[in-house]
């Protein structure tokens, strides 16, 4: 593993109990990060210098209180990644009003809540790394032909999720150009189908369309987050990088 030096960054992982969460956690602290690790259910912490919370990161209160908790225990953010999120499958007719707003409650609203909720630390400190975890979903639309086998549909049709993912990518845009001026870059990483809980279900015949010829593994994720969050990397902002084997180019 080339080694990125985050030496003494201190960064705050949420979805640190899944997979790409967990990856970015282990691979923050191989490169020399303090973490603070947030999910549902506090997360296993990394090493000594790492420590978890529990906290519903779709409740405004909650991530305002968990911010301030890291901001007590390690006296700054340096990073922020949000891995926090759920998915939802089905056609776009099965789709119910309650399923659209539980996806966009941590989805979408969630990632706004905590990017918000660290601003004021990271303008303080006129620095700061924040990497939002988009989706290939967010693209290209989803599933590339539900026209050959609607049976696919089902398994992979992803609107709520696509679009909740579409607005993490355009908060990431908006508060990329107002936060340059105080030394904050704001990316996002956009995973393609990526070996999880979430892709179970995936498909063979889409993983056949990736043209490397897998699913992608949460540490290729968390690579590139470690290499938005190094301190030398301070003129990439507004990015959405694809992290996808190919699935999709733009
Ligand atoms: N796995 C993929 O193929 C894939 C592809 C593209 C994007 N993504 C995105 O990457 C991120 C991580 O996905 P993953 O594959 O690691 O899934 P995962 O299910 O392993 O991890 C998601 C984590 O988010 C947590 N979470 C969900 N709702 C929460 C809430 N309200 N408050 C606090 N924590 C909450 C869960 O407890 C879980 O630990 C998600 O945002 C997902 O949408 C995943």
């Amino acid at each position: 593993m080339t080694r990125i030096a985050l030496d003494n960054m201190v960064a705050l992982v949420t979805g640190a109990g899944g997979m790409i969460g967990g990856a970015v956690a282990r691979r923050m602290t191989a490169g020399g990060a303090k973490v603070a690790l947030a999910d549902r259910r506090a997360p296993e912490a990394t090493n000594e210098s790492s420590r978890s919370y529990a906290a519903d990161l779709s409740d405004p209160e909650q991530v305002r209180e968990l911010v301030d908790t890291v901001l007590k225990d390690f006296g700054r953010i340096d990073c922020l990644v949000t891995a926090a999120g759920v998915t939802s499958l089905g056609s776009f007719e099965s789709i119910s009003v309650e399923e659209w707003d539980r996806v966009h409650a941590i989805n979408l609203r969630g990632a706004f809540l905590i990017n918000q909720a660290v601003i004021a630390a990271m303008k303080a400190q006129q620095f700061g790394r924040i990497v939002n975890i988009g989706s290939v979903l967010a693209k290209n639309g989803g599933n590339p032909r539900p026209w050959l086998d609607a049976t696919e549909q089902g398994r992979a049709g992803n609107a709520a999720y696509g679009a909740a993912k579409a607005g993490v990518h355009a908060l990431t845009l908006y508060l990329a150009k107002e936060l340059a001026v105080h030394g904050i870059t704001v990316n996002a990483v956009a995973p393609g189908p990526i070996a999880s809980p979430m892709t179970t279900s995936f498909p063979e015949a889409l993983i056949r369309q990736i043209p490397a010829g897998r699913l992608g593994q949460p540490k290729e994720v968390a690579a590139m987050v470690a290499w938005l969050c190094a301190r030398e990397n301070a003129f990439v902002t507004g990015e959405i990088i694809d992290v996808n084997g190919g699935l999709w180019m733009d």
